[in-house]
């Protein structure tokens, strides 16, 4: 296994080298969105000032447009394993693209009909589906996690399954306690009784390679600026599937796949940045030495992006593990390392995490408290939703130096914070 590129990562990031009054910044708060690399914002940048029109015409810069439309679409087939750019569908973000999707869907439900919801995903898996439920009179059974696996279980998903459910909504990796879901199993067992699948990977595909394929999902969807990309969603739906589905739409707009779905003008300087961020992963692969298909190249990336983070993860988990009073929310096992991503969260005894987290952002060391619309696991767990947690999210760009410095500053904050209160 070669080293981790790490210098070499960092150099992509011009943010990485930013200051603030001379203070150095650690970015922790990547599952809220990651930075990006120098090319990412020179793809965007260009397509505004080289290819800036409107799509469907016959001049230069619409043509050129529409390629960069088109080269977005294969990028991310490429990036999720999909059979092919028409089953690849971008838009706005994750929460506007799902609540879309589920009115499509939802123009072939009636009442009675059931879904799966789960108390481990964001918001944005829940609240659209929850909604539709309410305009149509759907059966909606909740699908607990369990708090010793901290994963939803295949058993438990079984025991809620009937010949009425249409429609399972799962989660890749938690936003808040980092864990990941056997979407496989769990897939093979809502399939067979013959539920739709929608998986949210938004907090998985900073992390891991995915493939639809290969998981057998129906929807699978993320967001590009939790990669290294711009702000924008990306659903990939089966072709079979989507094939079959009448989105609202205006009447003269493409019926084509994907543009029956693309609605409006797309933000097309946008794509010319998710084409980079995925292309930034496969030069990584290829500075990894992996000399085939983009494809090939993303997967030795995060093979080596993996190898690289879940030290990090364990130092970290390590490090916060040795403060009294304190609970990680979410697997510490060293053994089980793989089934999460490295996003840690955690609660302190008589402390606010906000208190802490403030005090850590003075110094410049960027992270999140609150529940990060994680608003079903907070509840699960009994944690009061005004508070949440405090969350540490690494991605591949930062250092084990980082993960030393946050900690000596958790170990002092909360020291100090409990010395204030006696
Ligand atoms: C797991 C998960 N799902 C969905 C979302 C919502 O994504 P978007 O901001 O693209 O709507 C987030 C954002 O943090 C997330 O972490």
């Amino acid at each position: 296994m070669m080293d981790f590129p790490i210098e070499a990562v960092r150099g992509r990031f011009p943010a990485l080298s930013l200051t603030d009054k001379g203070r150095r910044r650690i970015y922790l708060d990547n599952p809220a969105g990651t930075q990006v690399p120098q090319a990412v914002a020179d793809a965007v940048s260009r397509c505004l000032l080289t290819t800036n029109a409107n799509l469907g015409g016959y001049f230069e810069t619409t043509v050129a447009a529409q390629a960069v439309v088109d080269e977005a679409h294969q990028a991310m087939a490429d990036f999720l394993g999909a059979e092919t750019p028409e089953e690849i569908i971008i838009g706005a973000n994750m929460t506007t693209l799902t609540y879309h999707m589920s009115r499509t869907l939802g123009r072939t439900m009636k009442p009675g009909d059931e879904i799966i919801l789960t108390r481990m995903d964001h918001e944005g898996n829940v609240s659209p589906w929850l909604q539709l439920a309410e305009d149509l009179g759907l059966v909606v059974h909740w699908l607990p996690f369990d708090e010793k696996s901290w994963q939803v279980e295949e058993a438990t998903l079984a025991g809620l399954l009937s010949e009425k459910t249409r429609l399972v909504a799962l989660n890749y990796a938690s936003n808040l306690t980092g864990s990941i879901n056997r979407v496989k199993a769990l897939t093979a067992i809502a399939s067979n009784a013959g539920a739709l699948v929608y998986v949210d990977a938004v907090q998985f595909a900073t992390h891991g390679l995915i493939d639809v394929k290969d998981l057998g999902c129906d929807f699978l969807i993320c967001s590009a600026y939790k990669f290294f990309g711009p702000h924008m969603g990306i659903l990939w739906g089966r072709r079979d599937v989507i094939d079959g589905l009448k989105p609202y739409k205006c009447r003269c707009s493409s019926n084509g796949l994907p543009e029956r779905f693309e609605l409006g003008t797309p933000q097309i300087e946008l794509m010319a940045g998710l084409t980079a961020a995925v292309d930034y992963f496969s030069g990584l692969g290829a500075a990894a030495g992996e000399g085939g298909s983009r494809r090939r190249k993303i997967a030795k990336a995060f093979e080596v992006s993996i190898a690289y983070e879940n030290p990090l993860a364990q130092r970290l988990i390590d490090g916060l593990s040795d403060i009294s009073g304190l609970t990680i929310h979410g697997i510490t096992d060293p053994k089980r390392l793989a089934e999460r991503v490295p996003t840690v969260s955690f609660t302190v005894d008589g402390i606010v995490p906000e208190t802490i987290v403030r005090q850590m952002n003075a110094e410049n060391i960027f992270l999140w408290s609150g529940h990060n619309y994680a608003w079903e696991i907070v509840h699960q767990l009994g944690i009061p939703a005004e508070h949440g947690v405090v969350r540490i999210g690494i991605a591949h760009y930062n250092t084990a130096a980082e993960i030393d410095e946050t900690l000596e500053s958790v170990h002092r904050v909360i020291a100090m914070l409990r010395q204030q209160r006696t």
